[in-house]
């Protein structure tokens, strides 16, 4: 079983959420399907696939105008949570000592953070990936072992079409696989995300320690999120 995680950003209404989730209705999958909605898509009564958020307030309730709590999530239906998704990190300053505080308020909430790092473009070009990836991986996950999941999502392949190749997945999936074997975590899930599509899921999450695929820009529609969910064995 392999985890398929869609992340929808700030797109979707109402009726492309029922259309999306009347489509899964005809699929036969062994994986796990999760879609990632923005807060107005959440709904208690989706079938088909699991439900999951994009971001979780740090602060349990009280006066933070904008902010959803992980009490508010988990009663929405929601199962799991991206944290950190480099998105945040870039446009809302959210460190890693943030990311770590927000994914031990979703397990407080039995929700599981899918907690997301990656190199900068920056950071790849000068040879410091294994390093930078490994820095955000320790700094970013919960202090107990819990249900976390990490998603390896190198900043520069995000909505961009531009992809490590299968090698770089690999070395980067080793690296993050025994960092955590090192602290006894290493019955986490890692899955790699990044301009994800039909032509290289296949490859991609059949790699060793590649537990699944979170994908943004082609979980949106039907046509290309399906295929996905078919190739991937
Ligand atoms: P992408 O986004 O598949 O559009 O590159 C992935 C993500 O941001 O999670």
């Amino acid at each position: 079983m392999k985890f398929i995680i869609g992340n929808w950003k700030s797109n979707g209404t109402i009726e492309e959420k029922d259309a999306m989730f009347k489509s899964l209705k005809n699929v036969r999958t062994n994986n796990k399907i999760v879609l990632c909605l923005p807060f107005t898509l959440l709904d208690k009564n989706i079938s088909h696939a699991h439900l999951g958020a994009q971001d979780i307030s740090i602060h349990p309730n009280g006066a933070f105008t904008g902010d959803i709590s992980g009490k508010m999530l988990k009663d929405a239906g929601v199962e799991c949570v991206l944290v950190g998704h480099s998105e945040r990190r870039l446009y809302h300053n959210e460190t890693n000592d943030i990311v770590k505080n927000k994914a031990k308020v979703a397990l407080d909430n039995q929700i599981v953070p899918i907690i997301c790092i990656g190199e900068t473009l920056e950071e790849k070009k000068t040879g410091r990936t294994m390093t930078a990836v490994k820095k955000m991986l320790l700094e970013s996950i919960p202090d107990k072992y819990g249900d976390y999941i990490i998603a390896y999502e190198p900043r520069w392949a995000i909505g961009t079409g531009l992809t490590p190749t299968l090698e770089e997945i690999s070395a980067v999936h080793e690296t993050i696989f025994k960092a955590l074997r090192g602290i006894e975590h290493e019955d986490t899930p890692i899955l790699y995300g990044g301009s994800v599509n039909m032509d290289n899921a296949s490859q991609i999450s059949s790699l060793p320690h590649v537990d699944g695929l979170l994908i943004g820009g082609a979980s949106l529609k039907s046509e290309t999120f399906l295929p996905i969910i078919n190739v991937v064995k």
